[in-house]
């Protein structure tokens, strides 16, 4: 069994940046479980299977398998390395709507908990400390303002082209955390034993360092 170290939180918050950078220093495996739920939303903008029900009946055609090469997660989706095709605004949006569907959380659960129990890991995700993993060594929910989340989604983004404004930007973190905090099934929520860590004020750094610490504490 190795340890466990739940991130949850809501989208923009800096997730991932952060528990990927603790994880190369400390050596443990980053685990972003967000691409699980984009790979079935990508997979359903592909074979136009959005709709629930017929969703639910792809299911067992649907393979995700997460490899970790050099520490770094790549997902694929029957066979194909989707890493990157998962990061459109079209499947961010379709990753919320297909996560609010108990089948598909359900069909996604055994292989978090897998990858949990063998390694050392640090995952991220929204239902990590309430739902996949309640007994982890250290559970944190990390947020910041909505404002805060979409400033710094548009700095990332701003010379990209296509860049979203910063008001589309807001809107969409806006739009995701409602459908996020108001599904039914494993709703993103604050477990009661996780750390409350609001980044709102703080830089990258410090949050990483923050993070590292209370891992230590839990080693
Ligand atoms: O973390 P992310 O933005 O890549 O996640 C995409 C969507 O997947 C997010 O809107 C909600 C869903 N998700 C979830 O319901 N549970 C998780 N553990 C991770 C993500």
């Amino acid at each position: 069994m190795g340890i466990n170290i739940a991130v949850d939180g809501p989208a923009g918050a800096g997730k991932s940046s952060i528990a990927r950078e603790a994880s190369a220093r400390l050596g443990f495996i980053y685990v972003d479980t967000g691409a699980l739920y984009r790979s079935v939303a990508l997979y359903a903008l592909e074979n136009d299977v959005l709709e629930q029900d017929k969703l639910i009946q792809s299911l067992d055609k649907i393979n995700v398998e997460l490899k970790f090469i050099s520490g770094v997660q790549h997902v694929l989706l029957c066979g194909r390395d989707v890493s990157d095709k998962i990061r459109t605004p079209e499947v961010s949006m379709n990753a919320s709507k297909v996560s609010a569907v108990p089948e598909v959380r359900e069909f996604l659960f055994g292989l978090q908990q897998k990858i949990a129990a063998e390694n050392d890991i640090i995952m991220d995700g929204r239902d990590i400390g309430t739902v996949v993993l309640p007994n982890a060594d250290l559970k944190v929910f990390l947020t910041a303002s909505a404002e805060e989340r979409a400033k710094r989604r548009f700095l990332e983004m701003k010379d990209k082209p296509d860049c979203p404004s910063y008001e589309e930007i807001l809107e969409d973190i806006n739009k995701r955390d409602y459908n996020d905090m108001h599904r039914e099934t494993a709703p993103l929520k604050r477990a009661e034993d996780a750390v409350l860590l609001d980044t709102t004020e703080m830089t990258k750094a410090q949050v990483v360092e923050k993070l590292i610490s209370m891992i230590e504490g839990v080693r």
